[in-house]
C-alpha cells in the first residue's frame, strides 16, 4: 500500500522514514509547503496527491483544523485510505470524516490522536464492538505529566517545570493546550466516541494544572497525595456521557502515581472485561509514528474504522458526577462549597476538603471566582 504524508515536521519526518522500512507499505510523496520542495519526494499541492492513482493511503501528521479537513475529505474522495495524529481534526471534524470515509468505501483511522505511541484507541475500538465500555480515561497529557513530576520529585515550581517541558522538546513553545488540559480534553472526546459513539462537542469542562503552586504539591506530598491531570469519560445507566478533564489528587500507591515522566497511561473498564491500563510514550517522533505505520498496516487487514458507523455529534453532561475535592481560595469566600474538613488556614488563604460535590458545580464556582479576580486551585480526591 503507497502511502502519501501530509506535513513533514516532527512526526511527518518518522512516518515517512519507518514507512520506508516498514513491510507491506511504501512511502509515497510527501506534502510540504510551497518553496519547500527541496527533494524529489517532496509536493506541495495537495493535487499531486489526491490525483495520483498510485497513493492507496493518505496520513495526515500536519496538525490544526484547516486545511487538514479538506485536504482529508479531498482525499477520502477520491478512494484514498485517510490516517492522522491530529486530535484537533478528528475532535471537530470526526464524524463528518467518518461518515465521508464510510460512503467513499475507504478507512478512517486515528490511533495516534489519542495516546501517542500507547495503542489505546485501537484496543477500545475492537472492545466497544464485544464488551459494553464502562469508562475511559486516564493520564493523557504527557507534558503536564512531566511537570507535575518534576514538581514532586525535584522541588520545582510551575514556572521552572514548564521551563524544562520545553527545554527537552515536551511542551510547545506555546503550551497553553497542554497546562490548560484541552489537549486532554480533544483526547477523550476522541475516546468516548469510540467507545459510545457520541462525539461530545459541548457541555465539556477542562481544568489544568496552570494554578498548581510548589507549595500546593509540597501539601499534597505530606498528606500521602500525588497530583496527576486525569480525563475521564463515562457512560451512565441513562445514557449521559460525562467527559472531563481536571487534577486528582490519587494516593501514593494508586497506580496514576507510578506514571513518571512523560509517560501516559489510558485506560478502559469493559463490563465484561474489567479494568484495563495501558501506559507508553503519549507523544514524541517516533512512538507517534509508530500508532501512525500500525494503522496503515491494520487498513492492510482490513481495519475500517474506529468510530461506530452511526457515530454522531452530542453533548456531555457533568452534573451527576460528583467527588470530594481538595481547593486553595481566599478565605473571604471560603462558605462556597460544603467543607468536611478544614486543611489549612493561614488568615487569607483556606486549604479545605469539599463534601461530595458535582464537577460542574466544582468548575463553574472556580471559574467565577477567577473571573471575579481571586486566585484558585482544585484537585478531585481520590477516596481513601
Ligand atoms: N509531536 C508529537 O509528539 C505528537 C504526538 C501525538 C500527536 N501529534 C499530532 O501530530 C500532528 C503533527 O504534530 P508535529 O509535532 O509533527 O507538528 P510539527 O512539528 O509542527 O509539524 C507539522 C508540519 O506540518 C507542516 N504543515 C502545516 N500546515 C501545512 C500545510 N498547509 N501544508 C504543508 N505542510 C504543512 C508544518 O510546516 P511548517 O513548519 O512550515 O509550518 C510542519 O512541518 C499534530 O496534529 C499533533 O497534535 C503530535
Amino acid at each position: 500500500m503507497k502511502v502519501a504524508v501530509l506535513g513533514y515536521g516532527t512526526v511527518g519526518v518518522g512516518v515517512y522514514e519507518m514507512l520506508k522500512a516498514a513491510k507491506g507499505l511504501e512511502a509515497g510523496p510527501v506534502l510540504v509547503r510551497p518553496g519547500k520542495e527541496n527533494e524529489a519526494f517532496k509536493v506541495s499541492s495537495i493535487e499531486k496527491i489526491t490525483e495520483d492513482p498510485s497513493v492507496d493511503a493518505v496520513a495526515e501528521v500536519m496538525g490544526g483544523v484547516e486545511p487538514a479537513f479538506t485536504y482529508a475529505m479531498a482525499a477520502i474522495r477520491a478512494g484514498k485510505h485517510f490516517v492522522t495524529s491530529n486530535k484537533a481534526l478528528v475532535a471537530a471534524k470526526g464524524v463528518e470524516l467518518n461518515r465521508a470515509a464510510k460512503e467513499a468505501g475507504v478507512s478512517f483511522l486515528f490511533s495516534a490522536a489519542c495516546g501517542g505511541g500507547v495503542p489505546f484507541l485501537h484496543n477500545l475500538a475492537r472492545a466497544a464492538q464485544t464488551d459494553e465500555i464502562l469508562s475511559v480515561g486516564g493520564i493523557l497529557n504527557g507534558t503536564t505529566n512531566f511537570m507535575l513530576d518534576q514538581m514532586q520529585s525535584t522541588g520545582k515550581d510551575y514556572a521552572a517545570a514548564l521551563k524544562e517541558a520545553q527545554e527537552l522538546g515536551y511542551a510547545e513553545a506555546d503550551p497553553t493546550a497542554d497546562v490548560t488540559g484541552l489537549d486532554a480534553l480533544r483526547k477523550i472526546m476522541l475516546a468516548c466516541a469510540v467507545a459510545w459513539g457520541v462525539l461530545p462537542q459541548d457541555g465539556l469542562l477542562n481544568e489544568g494544572i496552570d494554578s498548581l503552586s510548589a507549595a500546593d504539591v509540597k501539601d499534597f506530598m505530606a498528606r500521602g497525595r500525588v497530583c496527576r491531570l486525569v480525563a475521564s469519560g463515562q457512560r451512565a445507566a441513562d445514557g449521559r456521557i460525562s467527559a472531563y478533564v481536571e487534577p486528582v489528587l490519587v494516593r501514593a500507591g494508586d497506580a496514576e502515581s507510578a506514571v513518571l515522566k512523560n509517560y501516559n497511561m489510558a485506560r478502559y473498564e469493559g463490563k465484561n472485561a474489567g479494568p484495563i491500563a495501558m501506559i507508553g510514550q503519549g507523544a514524541g517522533r517516533y512512538p507517534t509514528a509508530s500508532a501512525v505505520l500500525r494503522d496503515l498496516s491494520g487498513i492492510c487487514a482490513g481495519e475500517a474504522a474506529m468510530f461506530p458507523a452511526d457515530c454522531v455529534d452530542g453533548s456531555a453532561d457533568n452534573s451527576a458526577a460528583k467527588h470530594a475535592y481538595y481547593v486553595r481560595l481566599p478565605k473571604a469566600c471560603g462558605d462556597l462549597f460544603p467543607a468536611a474538613e478544614i486543611l489549612a488556614d493561614n488568615g487569607e488563604e483556606l486549604r479545605i476538603l469539599t463534601e461530595e460535590i458535582s464537577v460542574q458545580k466544582m468548575h463553574e464556582s472556580a471559574a467565577a471566582l477567577r473571573k471575579a479576580g481571586h486566585a484558585v486551585f482544585f484537585a478531585a480526591v481520590r477516596e481513601a
